[in-house]
């Protein structure tokens, strides 16, 4: 959510003239996992729609639905569809016992003259993944796309494929339907994927997941024609080399010490220019078809569009109300049985280790729910688990019951539960915090720079 008024500053700088340019999105854009626990669930829809609000401002044209769209059911997605604004696209996934797919199987467009088709495949997923709803099936795209394929209104266009379908179903696809021409997949790896070419007409591309990057592909299509793999690589090696020529003239113009490098560098990038220019005109005159691609990462020193900055921060707003509300309305079970009676608090700790509670009360640690709280967050149950201690492994749901010794990333986070330690020290010894433990919390997407070695010396400082 957090990154998403970066992603549309991002697209509207790239843009360029809306009318030849889709917006497309893999799928699985909707939830954070396969599954969501029953307290999650309202929190999580809040969250689902405000994503669809800011989806709808970018412009999107069409999504993917993967298994994990439908982690809320059906009918919350179904919902999700008719607030949105573009196309959720899925030719496989039926009710039990229907003809018709649930979901639009594609959608036709035109850019410039040339016809496009997007067709949606939902992948099975893991085994065990999540649990599909009894009456939704996702059938089997071996019994889907022969139909399809042969659609008049699809034949002969430029075929793109957003699938969740793993990478070997993908090659198999291509083998028999050569007539697609782009698949774009919703994989769950962390990085980019350049485009390969699985066979002469179809190229495959992913970006990395949650949303941190962006892929922005340029294609010169004619019908019935082949990537070429060599000419388009070397293509798209010569641009990011003047791209990376162009940046460092601009990094250095203006410093009076670099007025030779400026020089050399401006007759490198004629000598490029002139390349490409050749390399262009060849890819042209074969009449094959070329792509470049430029990922770009959602980075933190991009501006904020403002109209989906603010639903962002609307949407957090609801989140937290929500989760607020549901705090105090819930019927509170006994809560020893709550918080697991083995965690006992920083200050039990302190009574025996008073210079440890001093300098860890030194450390952000000891104010990581006030992080929360100063940004309104403190009743969001997916940010909870990291700013306290004692509710990790799928115990959210009772984070908001905890009391105040525990509302902090305390000496339990890092040391474990220690009841049985404070009444018998030497007879049930803690075990040493080690690299892993810290990982569960900063984990890349929220502490891209951790470093066990330098970081746990700041630790008990
Ligand atoms: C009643 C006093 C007492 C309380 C309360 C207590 N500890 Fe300890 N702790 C000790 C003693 C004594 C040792 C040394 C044990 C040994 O030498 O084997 C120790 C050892 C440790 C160590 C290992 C130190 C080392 O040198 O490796 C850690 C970590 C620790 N305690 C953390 C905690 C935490 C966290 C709490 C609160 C949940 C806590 N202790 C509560 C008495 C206490
Ligand atoms: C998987 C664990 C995890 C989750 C989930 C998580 N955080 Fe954090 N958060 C961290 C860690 C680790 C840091 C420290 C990052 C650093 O040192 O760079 C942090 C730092 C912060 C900070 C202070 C530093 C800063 O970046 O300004 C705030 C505020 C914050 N988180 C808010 C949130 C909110 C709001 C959510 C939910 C939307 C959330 N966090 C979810 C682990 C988490
Ligand atoms: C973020 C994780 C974390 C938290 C929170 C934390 N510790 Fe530690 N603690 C560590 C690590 C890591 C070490 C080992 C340091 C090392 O090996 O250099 C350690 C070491 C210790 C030791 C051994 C003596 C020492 O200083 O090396 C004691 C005792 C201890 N901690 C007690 C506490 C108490 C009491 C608290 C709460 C006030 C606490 N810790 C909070 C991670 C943590
Ligand atoms: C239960 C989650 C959790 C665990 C486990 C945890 N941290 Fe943190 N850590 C946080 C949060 C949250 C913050 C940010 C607090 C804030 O600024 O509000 C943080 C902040 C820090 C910071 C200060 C910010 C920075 O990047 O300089 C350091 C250092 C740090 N943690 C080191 C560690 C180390 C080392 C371990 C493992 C021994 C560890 N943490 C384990 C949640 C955790």
């Amino acid at each position: 959510m957090g990154g998403l008024s970066k992603k549309a500053s991002l697209f509207s700088q790239q843009q360029g003239t809306s009318e030849d340019t889709l917006i497309l999105d893999g799928g699985g854009l909707l939830f954070d996992s396969p599954r969501i626990t029953v307290h999650k669930i309202k929190q999580a829809e809040i969250n689902a729609q405000g994503i669809i609000k800011a989806y709808n401002l970018i412009g999107y044209d069409a999504v993917g639905i993967t298994g994990q769209d439908l982690a809320a059911g059906y009918d919350f997605l179904n919902k999700i569809k008719k607030e949105s604004n573009f196309a959720w696209l899925s030719a496989n996934l039926y009710l039990k016992d229907s003809v018709l797919p649930l979901f639009q199987p594609f959608l036709s467009k035109m850019i410039g003259n040339q016809a496009i088709t997007i067709i949606g495949l939902t992948g099975p997923g893991l085994d065990g993944d999540r649990q599909l709803e009894e009456k939704i099936v996702i059938r089997p795209w071996q019994e889907i796309l022969p139909d399809l394929l042969n659609t008049s209104k699809i034949k002969n266009t430029f075929i793109i494929l957003l699938t969740d379908l793993d990478r070997k179903s993908c090659q198999e696809i291509t083998e028999l339907y050569p007539s697609i021409n782009l698949i774009i997949q919703a994989a769950n790896q962390d990085e980019n994927i350049s485009p390969v070419p699985l066979n002469e007409t179809t190229l495959l591309t992913s970006t990395g997941r949650k949303g941190k990057f962006t892929g922005l592909l340029s294609i010169s299509w004619i019908n019935g024609g082949r990537w070429d793999g060599r000419l388009t690589a070397e293509l798209s090696r010569k641009k990011i080399a003047r791209d990376r020529v162009d940046l460092l003239i601009d990094q250095y113009t203006g410093n009076p010490e670099k007025t030779e490098l400026i020089k050399k560098l401006q007759e490198k990038r004629t000598i490029l220019s002139a390349e490409l220019a050749q390399l262009e005109l060849k890819t042209s005159q074969l009449e094959q078809a070329s792509y470049s691609i430029k990922f770009s990462a959602i980075e933190s020193t991009l501006p904020d569009a403002p109209d989906v900055s603010q639903i962002v921060e609307e949407t957090k707003r609801q989140v937290n109300r929500t989760g607020q509300d549901e705090g105090i309305n819930r019927q509170s079970p006994d809560r020893s049985k709550i918080i697991s009676s083995s965690f006992i608090g920083w200050k039990v700790c302190g009574s025996c280790h008073s210079a440890q509670v001093a300098s860890w009360q030194t450390t952000p640690h000891f104010a990581s729910f006030a992080g929360l709280t100063d940004t309104e967050q403190q009743f969001n149950r997916n940010c909870i688990p990291c700013h306290v201690t004692g509710v990790f492994s799928g115990s959210e749901e009772y984070a908001l019951e905890l009391p105040e010794e525990l509302q902090l990333v305390g000496c339990e986070a890092c040391h474990g539960p220690g009841r049985k330690h404070q009444m018998d020290p030497k007879g049930n010894p803690t075990i040493p915090p080690d690299q892993v433990l810290c990982l569960r919390c900063h984990n890349p997407e929220n502490d891209d720079s951790f470093d066990f070695v330098r970081d746990k010396a700041k630790v008990h400082p």
